[in-house]
């Protein structure tokens, strides 16, 4: 996965419910001069596999949505560049959701509900879903607002939107700075703003991951874009300063853009 799959959530040490308004720009003018990060689940899968849920601490960003989908009875789940489909993993046996993903290797490892599909044209009717996830994906798209429309699109009133993205200065430990993206917590709110209109982030920045040992760096790394040189900044075991968000939006009437 791209290089926000290892961050997480602690809501008890990191602020969650620090809920922020934010108005809109227009549509894709967050994203000038900076590009997508390059999807390699196919050329490259063994960067994924390098990654592991157990450094993950605290959990990933998918408790959290899985438990809000299901307090709110949100069906059906759209997970949009759902990959391996963890997200369905943690909602009730039989809940309606399906993973759409262009990725056959990605998809592979998904349950049984899951189909190739892109992010930016959605196989799917107007205003006909509960609730749609797009969860560490949209740095991939050059425009990820362009996306976003579709996400909201497909809602029916009343439908909740879910996207999360870790942030340029994540894991300063091992990075003096992650590559700009087009969609970094830095300006995620705003780019889902500029589609919903007023959204809800929740925000991490806290010792998250514990890496324990030296091969557990290394692997870390290389899931994470890093160079091998990277390893060599810490001692292990080690704790890593984890930073981003997950946005909320919700779609609030059937007609008008907000
Ligand atoms: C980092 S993985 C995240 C997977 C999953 N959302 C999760 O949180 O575990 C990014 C996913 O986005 C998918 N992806 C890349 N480009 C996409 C696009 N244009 N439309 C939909 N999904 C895309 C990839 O195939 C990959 O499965």
């Amino acid at each position: 996965m791209g290089r926000g799959h290892a961050t997480q959530i602690d809501p008890a040490t990191v602020g969650v419910d620090e809920a922020q308004e934010n108005r809109a720009g227009e549509s894709g003018s967050y994203c000038v001069g900076v590009a997508a990060l390059p999807p390699d689940y196919d050329t490259d899968p063994a960067r994924v596999r390098s990654g592991d849920r157990a450094w993950q601490v605290f959990g990933d960003v998918h408790e959290p949505v899985a438990a809000r989908i299901q307090a709110e009875a949100l069906v059906p789940v759209l997970d949009v560049g759902g990959g391996h489909g963890r997200l369905e993993e943690l909602l009730p046996a039989g809940w309606p959701a399906f993973v759409l993903d262009p990725s056959p290797t990605q998809l592979a490892e998904a349950l049984l509900l899951k189909a190739r599909a892109d992010a930016r044209r959605l196989p799917i009717s107007e205003a006909s879903v509960g609730a749609v996830a797009m969860l560490w994906m949209l740095y991939h798209l050059e425009d990820p607002a362009a996306a976003i429309s579709e996400a909201r699109r497909v809602l029916r009133p009343g439908g909740l939107f879910a996207a999360s993205t870790s942030a340029r200065n994540n894991d300063p430990e091992l990075t003096d700075g992650y590559p700009p993206t087009t969609f970094d917590a830095e300006e995620a709110a705003e780019i889902v703003a500029s589609v919903f209109g007023d959204v809800t982030v929740e925000r991490w920045d806290g010792p998250m991951t514990r890496l324990p040992d030296h091969d557990a760096v290394l692997r870390y790394c290389r899931s994470h874009l890093l160079p091998a040189e990277a390893a060599e900044r810490v001692t292990p075991p080690v704790w890593l300063t984890k930073r981003g968000c997950l946005v909320y939006a919700r779609k609030r009437s059937a007609r008008g853009a907000r």
